[in-house]
């Protein structure tokens, strides 16, 4: 259920009727002040500057066409022409009814359900797993979570990168631990596996041709050479899904269309683009011009396809990628959770994509585009001694530092509990503090502050639902069990019921918008109303009426359970107890 759409709709159809274009928005948002009604509809201001009239006796021609139902109790005229809506009381309960009883909250899935490819964490293989592509993993993740909530069709493309030029270095290391039988404890341990490597290509005579022999061995399709490639590459996406595990990641094997998948395809595109003149030879490389993009003076952008050498780029597989998404996997909407310093990159590939006609003008190419993670010092964020930090150890020091706040907060707790809770605090905690930022800004990473107990937090949440959850231990009953009619007799009940209510709207504008801290926030003010509804309105103290206990108790349960769905869509587990 949207409540602004639902509203919009209303008010638009009265709009209609009252004589005024089509084309003039109702322009529907929640009030943003208490006394302003619950929502506004400001669309009658420009609707009466286009037609020459007095806005605030245009809104009242709207009222009158305005079909109320049993949804709104009363609209008034404020200001120059601001409709100030207030929500029926009665039909908020029977909403908020519908969601005790659905297990889906009372969020239908949506009616016309789309296609939705997201590329998103795409590590680079000739590395291990660092935090560079932690921001992209879980704000992917993210999106991918609550799309499919909402029925759509999600097709989660890992698109590693598992070719080019450090393989060759690799596989010389690799083929040399071979030789010595001792390959698979050298691929145990990555990291060190790429550390010994780069120092033999740095400092070993001789090393380095044998490296770039490898690579263009491998990129000739040498048999051996492929096999050896082939056993690193499946190694290494053992290591990543390691961290998927331990991050709460939804990818799978099965999501994995590496570069490499497109190897085939390369020479086919480009040899498509130049016949089409599409793409022209220029230096003796092959070249898009993007006119489409073209600088101050009027230079087309160039977008390289093929090297002087014959070799292919980064932007040869990404053309080919979208044709893929677009024609085989029959996408309405690519999602590219990628960096902002790769959006030229992107721009390029979706302006080619679409002068080349790779895919019909309906689907919908997004950058969803993220900053930098940055430490306490304000640049970007790295070991003390500078280097890159890896996601595996990030990920363990957040646990380790969750399990000594959670044992200081509940020392009754055995350590297998302790563990558990820690584990879902400290991860948590690193997503949440990701997710709850504007995603296109920079952001400080920060222990302290992501795993504080006050403040927009998923410890706060997660606190939060635990104390929901003791209520309904305390009152030894099962949410399942309660009856009776919602109440919303105070400001406080009133206040909470409509941010319940407001799930569903929250949850249309991330798909659409893909700024998952919308929910982050939603969820935050949700917690928030809920702490001043529980100071005002006591649940189970003596002499609260069994109707009034039973009502105030839906209200928790769905609380916890609004809490609950809403950090699962961002990847994050909450606990009964903390
Ligand atoms: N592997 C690339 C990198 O780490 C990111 C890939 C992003 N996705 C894409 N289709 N270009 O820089």
């Amino acid at each position: 259920m949207n409540i602004r759409q639902l509203l919009s709709d209303k008010f638009q159809a009265a709009m209609i009727a009252a004589g005024i274009p089509e084309d003039c928005g109702p322009v529907v948002a929640p009030a943003k002040k208490a006394g302003f009604g619950d929502y506004q509809a400001n669309g009658a201001m420009a609707a009466a500057k286009r037609m020459g009239t007095n806005p605030r006796e245009l809104a009242g021609r709207i009222l009158e066409k305005l079909d109320r139902g049993d949804m709104i109790e009363k609209v008034e005229i404020a200001g120059p022409g601001f409709l100030n809506i207030h929500l029926s009381e009665g039909w908020l309960a029977g909403q908020l009814a519908a969601a005790e009883s659905d297990g889906r909250l009372n969020i239908a899935p949506v009616a016309e359900p789309q296609t939705v490819v997201i590329d998103y964490s795409h590590p680079n293989l000739a590395k291990e797993m660092h935090v560079g592509h932690l921001r992209t993993s879980i704000i992917g993740d993210a999106l991918a979570r609550l799309l499919e909530f909402q029925g759509h069709k999600v097709v989660r493309q890992n698109h590693m990168g598992d070719w080019g030029t450090q393989f060759g270095m690799l596989l010389a290391h690799l083929s040399d631990k071979l030789e010595n039988n001792d390959a698979e404890v050298a691929l145990a341990d990555l990291e060190v596996f790429y550390r010994e490597a780069k120092v033999r290509f740095d400092d070993e005579e001789g090393f380095a041709d044998r490296a770039r022999e490898y690579v263009v061995k491998l990129q000739g399709g040498d048999q051996q050479c492929l096999k050896l490639w082939k056993q690193f590459i499946d190694i290494s996406i053992s290591h990543c899904e390691e961290i998927y595990s331990k991050l709460n990641v939804t990818l799978k094997q099965g999501d994995v269309y590496a570069e490499s998948q497109y190897n085939d395809d390369l020479p086919v595109l480009v040899r498509e683009l130049l016949d089409r003149g599409i793409a022209v030879e220029d230096q003796g490389a092959i070249v898009v011009f993007l006119e489409e993009m073209a600088d101050k003076e009027g230079n087309p952008s160039p977008m390289i396809i093929q090297k002087k050498g014959g070799g292919y780029l980064y932007a040869t597989t990404d053309l080919a990628a979208i044709r893929y998404r677009a024609n085989t996997l029959n996408a309405d909407r690519i999602l590219y959770v990628v960096d902002a310093r790769q959006s030229l990159h992107l721009q390029q590939a979706f302006t080619a994509s679409r002068k080349a006609g790779f895919l019909p003008e309906t689907v919908s190419l997004e950058h969803c585009a993220f900053g930098t993670m940055m430490g306490d010092d304000g640049k970007p964020f790295k070991t003390r001694t500078g280097g890159t930090v890896k996601l595996a150890s990030l990920l363990d020091e957040a646990v380790e530092r969750a399990e000594k706040l959670v044992a200081a907060k509940n020392p009754e707790l055995d350590a297998a509990a302790c563990a558990e809770i820690a584990r879902k605090v400290g991860i948590g905690a690193v997503k949440y503090a990701d997710l709850s930022k504007t995603r296109t800004n920079d952001y400080a990473f920060s222990w302290d502050a992501m795993l504080s107990f006050e403040g927009n937090t998923a410890p706060y949440l997660q606190y939060a639902y635990t104390r929901v959850r003791s209520i309904f231990r305390r009152a030894g009953v099962e949410p399942g069990q309660l009856k009776g009619e919602i109440q919303l007799g105070t400001a406080e009940e009133r206040a909470l019921a409509i941010k319940l209510c407001q799930f569903g709207e929250i949850l249309d504008q991330v798909a659409r918008d893909t700024f998952p801290h919308m929910l982050c926030s939603y969820l935050y003010d949700l917690a928030s109303a809920y702490m001043a509804f529980y100071e005002a309105c006591p649940v189970l103290k003596e002499g609260v009426g069994e109707a009034q206990k039973q009502s105030r108790l839906q209200l928790c349960d769905l609380v916890a359970r609004t809490i609950a769905t809403g950090l699962d869509l961002l990847g994050i587990e909450v606990m009964e107890k903390m």
